[in-house]
């Protein structure tokens, strides 16, 4: 929304389709825009299936006239990954209530309701143009609106945002422009991000939005349960808003409006390049912007909550989030790791000393080395980074630790308990399965840690003390550097548990002294990308299947590399605990099947040398990941891949690179577009 800024419609859609592509890291199927319509009673709206490029190309096609239409401009997009329906051009979004687009919406999340809504809606006479739950919620602003107004009542935006918000149930991140209410948006959230960017080249006078909190009297509590009984056919008292001076934070130093423009996105990605001045909004906030104004209401009051929100400058640099010289982001990635490792230790970690300083765990310390047990919870790589640390957080602190794929938690109900501690690794920190076997364990009281990439996420927000891991942005689908930071994280993370130790005191410095030179050390290891990539080409590339063997510290190194090699290339892989090998995986062992075997040095590595005898037996030709200067399998092994010699519980470090690597590069020779394989999303906003 632009207020009192000189720009055209053509220069709202160029924004908006520059803001999805910085979306696309994400992972999406289709996108769309909508922006006001060449008159004043109708809204444009352009969508298509495939990449912003598509929409992009699709918008020049309509020869959009670029021309202001209004003094405002209002327009909203939205980059989909399916859930209810094909990515067909129907299905995008933006939805409209009727083809005149009087109420537009863009959404993230599900509305769990939304068969019971449709059946209601369609009873009332709308006719359904999608199989999306999103529609419904088009359909239903409009309805409550007519409702309003054939009472006789006229609502504002907000006002009727939140009539609509009584009958959703499920998660969302919304916006919804509207023909009735021009140069007008709101945006409101419950489980799924959203933020607001502020743009204006005056200084910003106040870094604070008040919150309006709705009337509790009894008469505006008894519309709204009536409102929704019967969908707004009672609908809800007006004026149940307080108007606070301090909400119109947009003003010069005379009190005259500024000119300002305002940006609603679910990712800082897209705003940044606006601007770095941001507000994130709680769940049950609606955001409406009108007039140059921001207000913040709430859908309902709670006790003891926050009445302002905080307008934040964001640290992140556009560059950051940029390519840079390399193909992929993912390369880009995989090859920052020197840096990348080296910024999660930086100013936490006194080599003198050998001790740990977190500082957004430093109160919570002794309350978690009490507890009874640890749960660290997470999915995908950040689970792994859990199993591959596990061994060390035991060792360290004595206490228990499991660790937990958050969807198979949740589906078992597992038993919470308030001396439980529990730690959620993400990298977005938006993940669905991990954010609500958060709150299910924030329910039964649980001491909550977040080990987290993005900054102001949801995790990082809900959790009640974390670290973040600062590996800058992974645009990436497939994680690599977030997997080495959080891996790193969490032992600094054991250590800090264990920083007064007396009787591990050599064990500390040995580790620390050990992370000192990890950064140097994966310097190293990116000098293997040549022969992984000539190994590809001989041996890999065609293969079907392949085998990762690892155990003690390395089986975590074997289910992240197989994680890694069919997420990308889409090869069948499969990390084996070396120790089940005889239980079963051998029997697909022959002179065809590549095998990938993580043979460093640590007090498991005479049982990982006899599993390679028993591939080797069987006309295998493993391919071993093993230190510099050891041939551990002589002329039997089909290639070695040396690594440099760390500390036990680090070396896993080291060791998931060659995979990085590999992966990447069979998914290249494969022609895979790497940034963004089929069917994956990077961040999985749904259940
Ligand atoms: C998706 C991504 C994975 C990621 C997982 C967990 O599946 O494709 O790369 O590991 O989500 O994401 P999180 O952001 O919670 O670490």
């Amino acid at each position: 929304v632009n207020f009192l800024v000189d720009k055209t419609r053509g220069e709202i859609v160029d924004n908006l389709i520059d803001g999805l592509q910085r979306l696309e890291y994400r992972g999406y199927d289709s996108s769309g825009i909508a922006v006001d319509g060449d008159s004043k009673d109708e809204t444009l709206i352009v969508k298509i299936p495939g990449k912003v490029k598509v929409l992009k190309d699709e918008v020049e096609r309509q020869k959009i006239d670029r021309k202001p239409v209004f003094d405002n401009h209002v327009g909203i997009a939205h980059t989909r990954w399916a859930t209810h329906g094909q990515p067909r051009v129907e299905n995008c979004h933006p939805h409209r209530s009727d083809p005149k687009g009087e109420f537009v919406v863009v959404h993230n999340g599900i509305i769990t309701n939304f068969h019971a809504l449709k059946t209601l809606l369609l009873s009332k006479g709308f006719k359904f143009e999608s199989e999306t739950d999103t529609e419904c919620i088009a359909k239903l602003y409009k309805h409550i609106y007519d409702t309003n107004l054939k009472a006789g009542i006229s609502v504002d935006l907000s006002e009727l945002t939140k009539q609509v918000l009584y009958e959703l149930e499920g998660s969302y991140g919304l916006l919804v422009k509207s023909t009735h209410y021009p140069g007008e948006v709101c945006g409101t959230r419950k489980g799924s991000p959203l933020l607001v960017g502020v743009k204006t080249d005056r200084k910003l006078k106040v870094d604070f939005v008040d919150v309006e909190f709705p009337d509790t009297t009894e008469q505006a509590v008894n519309h709204n349960a009536n409102a929704q009984k019967d969908l707004g056919l009672l609908p809800v008292a007006q004026g149940d808003n307080l108007r606070t001076s301090q909400s119109r934070a947009f003003l010069s130093d005379d009190g005259i409006p500024m000119p300002v423009e305002f940006f609603l996105s679910s990712d800082p990605a897209s705003v940044i390049q606006h601007t770095k001045k941001v507000l994130f909004l709680e769940d049950d906030d609606i955001a409406h912007i009108y007039d140059g104004e921001l207000h913040i209401h709430r859908v309902k009051k709670s006790a003891g909550e926050s009445t302002t929100r905080q307008i934040q400058t964001l640290e992140m640099e556009l560059n950051e989030i940029m390519k840079g010289p390399y193909k992929h982001f993912m390369q880009k990635e995989i090859f920052e790791q020197p840096d990348s490792t080296f910024n999660t230790m930086r100013g936490r970690i006194d080599f003198e000393n050998n001790r740990i300083n977190l500082g957004g765990l430093k109160s919570y310390l002794s309350t978690i080395r009490r507890c009874r047990r640890i749960i660290m919870i997470a999915c995908g790589t950040s689970y792994h980074s859990c199993l591959a640390t596990r061994a060390i957080f035991e060792e360290l602190t004595e206490i228990p630790v499991s660790v937990e794929l958050a969807s198979d938690f949740l589906d078992r109900r597992s038993p919470v308990f308030r001396d439980d501690t529990c730690v959620f690794v993400s990298q977005s920190g938006e993940t669905a399965d991990s954010i609500l076997a958060l709150q299910y364990c924030l329910e039964r009281g649980a001491l909550t840690v977040g080990i987290v990439n993005s900054v102001g996420s949801t995790l990082s927000r809900l959790t009640h003390c974390g670290v973040h891991i600062n590996a800058g942005p992974e645009i990436g689908v497939a994680s690599t550097k977030a997997y080495t930071s959080q891996y790193i994280a969490l032992v600094m993370f054991a250590l800090s548990l264990s920083n007064d130790s007396i009787s591990r005191q050599e064990r500390h410095k040995e580790i620390i002294q050990g992370l000192q030179k990890i950064p140097e050390q994966i310097k190293k290891v990116l000098l293997l990308e040549d022969k992984i990539k000539k190994l590809c080409d001989e041996s890999l590339n065609d293969q079907k299947s392949l085998l990762l063997l690892g155990r003690g510290y390395q089986h975590a190194t074997a289910l992240e590399g197989a994680l890694k090699i069919k997420e990308i290339s889409y090869m069948h892989s499969e990390g084996v605990l070396a120790g089940e090998l005889k239980h079963g995986v051998l029997a697909l062992v022959d002179d065809k099947l590549p095998i990938i075997a993580f043979a460093t040095r640590d007090s498991l590595f005479p049982k990982v040398m006899s599993a390679i005898e028993q591939v080797t037996a069987r006309d295998g030709r493993p391919i071993v990941v093993c230190n510099e200067g050891d041939d551990v399998a002589g002329n039997k092994a089909y290639a070695t891949l040396h690594v440099p010699l760390t500390v036990d519980c680090l070396q896993g470090l080291l060791n998931v690179i060659p995979l990085q690597l590999m992966s990447y590069w069979l998914a290249v020779n494969r022609g895979i577009d790497v940034d963004f394989p089929r069917n994956l999303a990077k961040s999985v906003t749904v259940e």
